[in-house]
């Protein structure tokens, strides 16, 4: 199965470890070949998610990254930390696990959108981790990745190398049911996790959606319902490669309403140039009344600089390298309102926290209230 390269990766002291992972993942799931990829990201940065134990794995691996590999956000904004009410303690180990990651050539990008740093290409061959990131590369890009873990994505990462096995194979990636979609896409992909976990959407919208809605329908698409792509009429670049399934459901997005919020937390995933300017827009010059919270990459904060310093006069906190989820900040607060079906999913589970949804406009109107 392995090639002589991949056999000297087994043998080579730097790089056996990580090449150990991922001949045992081939073998779990009978996978013939490896494969060479283009590009990893890697999840589990947060000291939150990880803490000791992850950080002291991280620690014991050897060698240097190969290809480009980007990182998923971590538990605090690294430089606004005390602000979101982040402890000395918890900053510390934080910043500890970067500097291993930088230690390792990894770009510490701190971000759930890292094709906005990089584009992948139709066909490449990935692994990444980051369920939200992996169902956008399959399914807009026609990218080709499983959804790695973070340890998985690392050993790919230090390899070049993943298992060919699953979305990795063209026949693996037909549609295996057709939805019509109706209302916001966050909700219809939230929705449509739940009803039909695991498969292979084909959806149909009432109108073209835009890059930002798709972000937001793979995010929670991955989120509850174990997705890693679907197919969109018209831009998924494989979709007429396929036979359309011949089931139908119909899936319909509506707005309910929730608890009452003292935050409004938006950019999960992090926020686009597109989306800052959009949040701009529809504050129309009004004071911010309460919490509003903005998450984007800190990329996209620098190519944003204007609108992001408008936002902040206007009362908003646009935070960098983070996200309501993966930071333990968000804990001071009953209720949360978020126009992402992905939070609408975690914030329960990981910060015990009522969640209220609402599409952006609904977002920002709460917070100028
Ligand atoms: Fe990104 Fe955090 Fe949401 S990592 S997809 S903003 S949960």
């Amino acid at each position: 199965m392995l090639s002589r390269e991949e056999e000297l990766l087994l043998e080579n002291e730097e790089t056996k470890d990580c090449m150990k992972i991922i001949v045992a993942l081939a073998k779990v799931f009978n996978a013939e070949k490896l494969v060479k990829i283009s590009s990893a990201h890697i999840s589990g940065v947060s000291y939150d998610n990880i803490g000791d134990e992850g950080l002291e794995w991280l620690k014991s691996i050897k060698g240097k990254v190969v290809v480009p590999t980007t990182l998923n956000p971590a538990g605090m904004d690294l430089e606004r930390w005390k602000e979101m009410g982040i402890g000395e303690e918890f900053y510390k180990k934080q910043m500890e696990i970067i500097e291993v990651f930088k230690n390792l050539g990894v770009q510490i990008t701190l971000t759930c959108t890292p094709y906005y740093i990089q584009k992948p290409k139709f066909g490449e061959h990935l692994a990444w981790a980051e369920s939200s990131a992996v169902v956008y590369a399959n399914s807009v890009f026609g990218a080709r990745t499983n959804r790695e873990s973070g340890i998985s994505a690392l050993a790919s990462a230090i390899t070049g190398r993943t298992p060919y096995y699953g979305l990795h194979i063209k026949e693996n990636r037909a549609p295996t049911v057709v939805v019509k979609a109706k209302g916001d896409l966050s909700l219809v992909g939230y929705k449509a996790g739940l009803e039909l976990p695991g498969e292979i959407p084909y959806f149909i919208f009432e109108r073209k959606p835009s890059m930002d809605e798709l972000k937001l329908l793979s995010a929670s698409i991955a989120a509850s319902g174990n997705v890693a792509m679907f197919h969109a009429e018209g831009i998924t670049p494989e979709c007429k490669d396929f036979e359309k399934p011949e089931e139908v459901v119909e899936i319909d997005g509506k707005i309910e309403k929730g608890c009452e919020a003292e935050l409004v937390a938006i950019g999960c995933p992090h926020c686009s140039k597109e989306e800052l300017e959009e949040i701009l827009k529809l504050i129309a010059g009004r004071k911010v009344k309460k919490e509003l919270w903005i998450f984007t990459s800190r990329k996209v904060a620098e190519e944003s600089k204007e609108v992001v310093e408008k936002l902040e006069k206007l009362g908003a906190k646009v935070f960098r390298d983070t996200c309501m989820v993966v930071s333990p900040a968000t804990e001071k607060f009953n209720c949360v309102m978020v126009n992402s079906g992905k939070a609408l999913e975690y914030l329960p589970k990981k910060r015990k926290l009522e969640v209220s949804f609402g599409d952006l406009k609904a977002c920002v109107e709460n917070a100028v209230r």
